[in-house]
């Protein structure tokens, strides 16, 4: 087959994943952004979140204390705010995020970054502690979304125009979404994609 034996360490870039900016409130009720990579949907009904947290981290010690977090969706436009979250505790990194309380959520005051696409809120349900990191996992309370990122008929999300920034450890690397490639679960995935379809909504006739 040729394949050839690596290290782990060269092979775990491999699992692509969405970069996020996690927003959680600190013991004086201001908000904390942390960039999180290690995060993907484990349960559909009801919607529930599974992130990998490092145990240093201000982001798990608040979602300890308070029980919410909410996940804000990194874009390429906003690759060096999220990038900056991701190298520091200092709390100027915060104030890269314009933070708004959804009304629904009033009651508990999870901050969320009005300047990403997509913020959703989240109840903590578990954490599983593991030698370095923790799996903290959230069930959805709240999900928001820019219009500007919606379909024309503003019901769904369109990612091409959400344009999130991709993480793989893998040089480390950010990366961009490529081409339309087809419909997951259909028949024949690959059938009826116009070329226009491939291409960003920009460059469509
Ligand atoms: C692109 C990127 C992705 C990251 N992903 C994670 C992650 O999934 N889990 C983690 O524990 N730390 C991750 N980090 C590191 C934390 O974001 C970083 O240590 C941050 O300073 C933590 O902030 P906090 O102490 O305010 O929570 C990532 C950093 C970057 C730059």
């Amino acid at each position: 087959m040729g394949k050839v034996e690596l290290h782990h360490s060269k092979l775990h870039g491999s699992l692509v994943s969405t970069v996020t900016a996690v927003g959680t409130r600190n013991l004086d009720g201001s908000p904390n952004y942390g960039t999180f990579a290690f995060i993907t949907w484990i349960n559909i009904q009801p919607l529930m979140i599974c992130i990998g947290m490092n145990k240093g981290h201000n982001t798990l010690k608040n979602i300890r204390r308070e029980k919410q977090f909410s996940v804000n969706i990194g874009s390429i436009e906003t690759l060096d705010e999220v990038n900056f979250a991701g190298i520091t505790k200092d709390p100027i990194k915060n104030g890269k995020f314009e933070t708004f309380y959804h009304e629904e959520d009033s009651e508990r005051l999870c901050p969320m970054a009005g300047n990403l696409p997509i913020c959703m809120s989240f109840s903590l349900v578990d954490i599983h502690d593991y030698p370095t990191s923790s799996a903290v996992i959230g069930k959805l309370e709240s999900s928001l979304a820019d219009e500007s990122v919606l379909d024309p008929e503003k019901t769904h999300l369109d990612m091409r125009k959400v344009n999130p920034l991709l993480f793989s450890f893998s040089g480390p690397s950010y990366f961009s979404l490529g081409a339309f490639e087809g419909k997951p679960w259909a028949k024949e995935p690959r059938a009826d994609i116009a070329p226009k379809d491939r291409s960003l909504p920009d460059e469509k006739e």
